[in-house]
């Protein structure tokens, strides 16, 4: 394998991409950021910088824009790409589809096309467990039927898709599709963590603003689930580890040519009742919450088969569901309007792409 020397992550002031941009620049890798800071804050990157000790570089942009797109592949030897920027809330989705087309599919099939131009042909692809769709099954291999039940799934598995045809057209091109399941948490150190825009979509954000006063109580989405406990089951999986599947992954592009796939799990389920539980003892009160109904597009569970990436590539996650909690917690507590949004982006750690 020849590991990578410069990055492109998108997305990478986000959620997932800001604890990768900590993980590479940890491994000695040259980092470019583009991120339109849509459902993200550039003081991520500056927290990053200060908890790698590195700089990285970073440009505002949107990934359909190819005009500056194109600029930022000119100015840096682009060896691999990660591929985070998207949106990503089941329940979003459903109610404005075309946005989840046109920005998702959009912003890959402009990113495969200004990669082709330059000439690079690494990417590595945030995929979701969402295109299994609810499926019986109690583990989620990766051979499992894809099945995706919501625009946002369907974007991700027609990704897939447009990721396996253009790896079959230009046989340069190698693709790792991590298919992962509920990213939680935050980076031990609390300076990282889940900060999105407005009231949240997914559950450890909501909690973890419910324990500090700024929600009033989470409502738990559906308790007549054919489950133990009548509430949803999904694999929650730390970010940090999922972090370093990306950088691993990112080292493995070249052992095979096409398009591979890999869950990213832990293989533990965890209803949403035994997440509040997990939860209240991280933050040391009960959380406040309420049963109501489902949520349109939700799977009944969805937990990892994760044997084929400990097989392949002998990687584990390290963390455990109370270190999930633990670490969110703390990154709401040291944070607990989350980042600074009132201030713009800051001049060492954002550029527009204009300015390249
Ligand atoms: N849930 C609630 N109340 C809430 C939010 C969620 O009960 O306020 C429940 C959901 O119904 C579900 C579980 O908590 O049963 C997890 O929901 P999330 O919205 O956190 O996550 P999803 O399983 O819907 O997964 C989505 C994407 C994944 C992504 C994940 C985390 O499909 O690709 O969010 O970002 F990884």
């Amino acid at each position: 394998m020849t590991k990578p020397t410069t990055v492109l992550i998108t997305g990478g002031a986000g959620f997932i991409g800001s604890h990768t941009c900590v993980e590479l620049l940890g491994h000695g890798y040259e980092v470019v950021v583009v991120d339109d800071y849509s459902n993200s804050s550039p003081r991520a990157l500056d927290e990053v910088q200060k908890l790698a000790g590195r700089p990285l570089t970073a440009y505002q942009a949107d990934l359909r824009d190819r005009g500056a797109l194109d600029a930022v592949f000119a100015a840096h030897p682009i060896d691999a790409v990660i591929h985070f920027a998207a949106k990503k809330a089941v329940g979003e989705s459903m109610r404005i589809p075309l946005d989840y087309f046109d920005i998702n599919i959009g912003g890959t099939t402009s990113l495969l096309r200004t990669m082709r131009a330059h000439g690079v042909h690494k990417l590595v692809f945030s995929s979701s467990c969402t295109v299994y769709g609810s499926s019986d099954a109690t583990l989620l291999g990766e051979d499992e039927p894809t099945a995706p039940t919501s625009p946002y799934a369907r974007s991700k598995w027609v990704c897939e898709q447009l990721l396996a045809d253009t790896c079959d057209r230009y046989s340069e091109f190698s693709a790792v599709s991590l298919r992962y399941f509920n990213p939680v948490g935050a980076h031990p150190s609390g300076r990282i963590g889940e900060d999105p825009r407005g009231v949240p979509n997914n559950v450890m954000p909501y909690m973890t603003q419910v324990a500090v006063g700024r929600l009033e109580r989470l409502s738990v989405f559906g308790s007549d689930y054919p489950t133990p406990d009548g509430t949803a089951i999904r694999d929650y999986i730390h970010v940090v580890d999922v972090a370093d599947g990306h950088r691993l992954a990112a080292e493995r592009l070249d052992d095979a040519p096409g398009l591979r796939v890999f869950n990213l799990g832990t293989g533990v389920g965890a209803s949403v009742l035994e997440l509040v539980e997990a939860f209240s003892q991280a933050c040391g009160k009960t959380l406040p919450y309420e049963l109501t109904d489902r949520r349109p597009g939700d799977a009944i569970r969805a937990v990892a088969d994760a044997s084929k990436v400990a097989r392949e590539w002998g990687w584990q996650p390290k963390y455990d569901l109370a270190a999930m909690c633990r670490d969110a917690w703390r990154f709401q507590t040291l944070n607990p309007a989350g980042y600074d949004r009132a201030a713009g982006p800051t001049n060492d750690s954002a550029r527009t792409a204009q300015e390249v």
